[in-house]
């Protein structure tokens, strides 16, 4: 059960932050949290103008945070511009939020390909059948280019589209943010300081 006003300390903490964040999550899909991966994703232009969507969490490691889109996106383009993103889940069920930033790199192909096979095969003709965040003139243009690629891959595996693929968030600061009583919540933050990570703690 989760108690509320549960205090955040230094202690507490794991000094890995990816460690802390697998402990977090595992929390909050005990505590019934619906959709624990989801988590919402700012970029920016080179110019600086940001944008933000969620998009799912499919990989974390020691390497960082992965998830999966169409690389002439929105948010591709800004990737391929401005290489940096900043991730935020939230977690109501735990009162918990945490935040991620760093530099983006593409994942390697292979592990791309092998993630794509994965998918529902609807979902692997959808990455050929939308131009992600293009104007499209109407829901049945969709339908036509979904009726063209289902045509196309009859009979044989559907292959990853080369604009598709991973993108890995490597986190170079992690805040843990825990809700208490009075809005006085709990902020440590962790920031990676010549191969260190160093935790302060933040005022709410
Ligand atoms: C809960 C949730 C999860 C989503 N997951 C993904 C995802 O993993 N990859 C993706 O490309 N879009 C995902 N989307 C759709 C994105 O939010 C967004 O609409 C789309 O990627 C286009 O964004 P862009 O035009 O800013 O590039 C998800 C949406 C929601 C609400």
């Amino acid at each position: 059960m989760v108690r509320l006003d549960q205090p955040l300390d230094e202690g507490d903490l794991d000094p890995d932050p990816i460690r802390q964040w697998r402990r977090w999550f595992d929390e909050a899909t005990a505590a019934g949290q619906p959709e624990p991966e989801a988590m919402a994703l700012a970029t920016a232009t080179r110019a600086g103008e940001p944008s933000v969507r969620f998009v799912l969490l499919r990989g974390a490691d020691e390497r960082g945070f992965v998830f999966y889109t169409n690389g002439h996106s929105r948010k591709g383009r800004d990737l391929a511009a401005n290489p940096t993103a900043a991730l935020a889940f939230r977690w109501w069920t735990v009162e918990r939020q945490v935040r991620v930033s760093g530099p983006v790199s593409p994942v390697e192909s292979n592990e791309s390909d092998a993630y794509f096979k994965t998918r529902p095969r609807g979902a692997q003709l959808g990455a050929w059948a939308s131009a992600q965040s293009e104007q499209i003139p109407s829901r049945a243009t969709l339908d036509q280019q979904l009726q063209s690629v289902t045509a196309r891959f009859a009979g044989r595996d559907v292959p990853r589209p080369p604009w598709w693929g991973g993108f890995r968030v490597r986190p170079i600061e992690m805040e843990f943010w825990q809700g208490r009583q009075d809005r006085l919540h709990d902020r440590l933050r962790y920031r990676l300081d010549v191969g260190h990570w160093r935790i302060q703690r933040l005022n709410p």
